[in-house]
């Protein structure tokens, strides 16, 4: 069983980037945690983060009959990105749209997430919890 995280943008500035919406913790204690849940489940995790469209498409393409699901966090291109969703639809693989602040609560624009229509869940609101499988 292998799962794909995929981050978008400025993930990797967790911690440092508005601690009050993200929290504390930075980006180093979710790959922490991603090893911890691998370990405990017996699965494979592979993480990418990419501050650039292309390359979240790219690493989604490669994914095609090698990751069981898909975990995306596309960040700021949830709210823009039809090219993630194409790339999404195209691979076909099941998966789980995750954002650690609850967007339902926040801005107009954030109400908007193109990648959802080829989600088979949306997790949000809990943090770095939110990337727990079973979630
Ligand atoms: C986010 C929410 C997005 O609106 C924002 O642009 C992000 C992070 C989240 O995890 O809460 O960068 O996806």
């Amino acid at each position: 069983m292998k799962i794909l995280v995929i981050n978008g943008p400025n993930i990797n500035m967790l911690g440092i980037r508005e601690p009050g919406i993200y929290g504390k913790e930075g980006f180093s204690d979710l790959l922490k945690l991603l090893d911890e849940i691998s370990r405990e489940l017996g699965i494979t995790i592979e993480q990418y983060q990419s501050n650039h469209e292309g390359c979240l498409v790219d690493k989604i393409q490669a994914a095609y009959q090698d990751a069981d699901c898909i975990v995306i966090n596309p960040a700021a291109y949830t709210h823009t990105s039809v090219a993630i969703l194409d790339a999404l639809k195209s691979v076909s693989i099941p998966a789980v749209e995750v954002h650690i602040s609850d967007v339902s609560k926040r801005e107009d624009f954030r109400q908007i997430s193109y990648v959802r229509l080829a989600c088979e869940k949306t997790i949000q609101g809990q943090g770095l919890d939110g990337y727990r499988p079973g979630r």
